[in-house]
């Protein structure tokens, strides 16, 4: 074994985790670790198990074998709301905004959760206006400063999209987990987001991106992790990973 260099600081680590529904083995033995400030890619196929991964990350689903560690500490005990406090922060793969509130106390809401760390508990915090000026400059950050004011249903989905990446910055995460953040996009909204997603890393954020959209994954993201019916297949530097016969063979199904 490589010992890795000292800069690497972990912040991700998944140990041999693996899930079952019923007779399903959606992840198998899966073990990663990922290190502060880099941008990893999580690609596979439909079905391999990539949401599931990451909801052994967030606390939704409970392995039956293996651990999750954040920054050193194992999470098991930790409930998500422990884990969110914690600095972990998800972009769901279904947008799933407030409909009745506008863009900008969506972020608000956000800003206030990552205090409390309850939703509702934030409704009854008193320092509103704070909030909304932190939510301002999040929106602003994601390119939507032209549309605090609009109510959700108004907007395109890519703007919803930007709208998740701003709430979930909202907690200033340790971990920015984002899943498929660019389905649904326009090839344009795709490349605006992802680069985007390029520029909160040049920042310093440390980002899981599972994303279909091959193309601006292997623009963007100098690291891969290929999963492929819940097994993995290769993780290391991306241009490496896209040579590998059975990351070839699996996911580009001997296409490419
Ligand atoms: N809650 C659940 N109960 C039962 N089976 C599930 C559950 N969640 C996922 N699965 C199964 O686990 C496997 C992996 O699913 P998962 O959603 O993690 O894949 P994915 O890689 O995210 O796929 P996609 O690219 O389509 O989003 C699939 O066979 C799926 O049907
Ligand atoms: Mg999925």
């Amino acid at each position: 074994m490589m010992t890795s260099a000292p800069s690497h600081t972990p912040v991700l680590q998944v140990e041999n985790v693996t899930v079952r529904f019923g007779g399903v083995i959606a992840v198998q033995n899966v073990s990663l670790t990922i290190n502060q400030g880099e941008l990893v890619g999580f690609i596979g196929p439909n079905g391999a198990g990539k949401t599931t991964l990451m909801r052994v990350i967030t606390g939704i689903v409970k392995p039956q074998e293996g651990r999750v560690l954040l920054e050193g500490r194992d999470l098991a005990k930790d409930t998500i709301n422990e884990r969110v406090r914690g600095g972990m922060a998800l972009a769901q793969q279904i947008v799933q905004p407030l409909h009745e509130l506008s863009m900008l106390d969506n972020v608000a809401l956000a800003c206030g959760g990552a205090k409390t760390a309850s939703v509702i508990n934030s409704m009854f915090y008193t320092n509103r206006e704070q909030e909304r000026d932190r939510a301002r400059s999040l929106l602003e950050r994601v390119g939507l400063g032209e549309v605090t004011n609009a109510l959700p249903a108004t907007l395109p989905l890519g703007y919803l999209k930007r709208l998740e990446v701003a709430r979930a910055m909202a907690l200033e995460p340790k971990l920015l987990l984002l899943d498929e953040p660019l389905a649904g996009l326009n090839q344009a909204e795709a490349k605006d987001l992802a680069d985007l997603i390029l520029t909160l890393n040049k920042g310093g954020q440390t980002i899981l991106l599972i994303e279909h959209n091959l193309r601006e994954v292997l623009r963007i993201c100098p690291i891969l992790y290929v999963q492929d019916n819940g097994v993995p297949l290769a993780f290391g530097a991306a241009d490496m990973v896209m040579k590998n016969p059975e990351v070839r063979s699996a996911y580009l199904g001997g296409h490419a």
